[in-house]
């Protein structure tokens, strides 16, 4: 195939668009979680952009999918950072809503290297979100995926009193529409599905060693998004899910995990 009509399909190709939240994540890399009212030094810091929609068109695009993204930002220095971080992986975003009021989102994370754990506090006060005005101006005929909150968290699941992603998205499936798959990722225990040709499990593929699992479940949407826009059947997508987010915990932030 000649490069010239390579890369007008790639000008053309449909994207996957991921609708929620961006912020900067303020990244603390510590040795062992600190005790309260302590002054420890941190192994490494830096500044990541983060929040769901945003680490998903990350991966997509290290996967190698045209992504867009949409969500709310106010302009400010912090905006100039997010919007050069999406820039430099190729995620369109066109269809950011710029606020007149509020403040761009910040969490302040501390990723323990021994475990992998990541703990975050989020200041996410008063940005308004984006609202149905805001989906009328899309051009839908550029997208070939929406992704909106489908995927059930282990943090939501729990909040509904689900101990398990099987019961999760058991318990949860009557709420989705006739035809709809409902999945739920559980760290370490794995992946679960449940669709109109019943249920579905991958097991995990933790790595060798847990260093950062910020991000994690964020990375295993973009990777069963992927499969499933590729033609890949749900079990084949939910073990990929699990396996590329399997390798984003054995790393610190994203680039690696292909
Ligand atoms: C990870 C993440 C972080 C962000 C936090 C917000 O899933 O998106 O990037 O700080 O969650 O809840």
């Amino acid at each position: 195939m000649s490069a010239v009509r390579t890369s007008k399909m790639a000008a053309t190709e449909k994207q996957i668009l991921c609708v929620g939240l961006v912020c900067l994540d303020i990244i603390n890399v510590v040795e062992k979680f600190p005790v309260e009212d302590t002054d420890t030094r941190c192994l490494s810091q830096r500044w990541q952009r983060g929040g769901n929609a945003s680490n998903t068109c990350t991966v997509l695009s290290i996967l190698g999918a045209p992504c867009g993204f949409m969500g709310s930002l106010a302009p400010g220095r912090v905006s100039d950072f997010i919007t050069d971080d999406f820039q430099s992986r190729g995620v369109n975003i066109s269809n950011i809503v710029w606020q007149c009021v509020g403040i761009t989102p910040c969490a302040c994370c501390i990723v323990n290297h021994s475990n992998g754990s990541r703990t975050v506090i989020l200041s996410d006060t008063n940005l308004p979100d984006v609202n149905s005005e805001d989906f009328r101006k899309i051009d839908l005929s550029l997208y070939k995926w929406i992704h909106w909150e489908v995927f059930v968290s282990k943090d939501v699941a729990r909040h509904f009193g689900f101990n398990s992603a099987s019961e999760a998205v058991k318990g949860l499936y009557s709420r989705v529409k006739p035809g709809a798959y409902l999945i739920c990722a559980w760290a370490e225990k794995g992946a679960d599905a449940m669709g109109p040709d019943g249920a579905f499990h991958s097991n995990a593929f933790p790595p060798e060693k847990l260093v950062d699992t910020l991000g994690a479940g964020d990375t295993f949407n973009a990777a069963v998004l992927f499969s499933l826009c590729n033609g890949k059947s749900i079990q084949e997508s939910l073990m990929f899910g699990c396996q590329v987010a399997g390798r984003k915990c054995g790393i610190q932030g994203y680039d690696g995990i292909v």
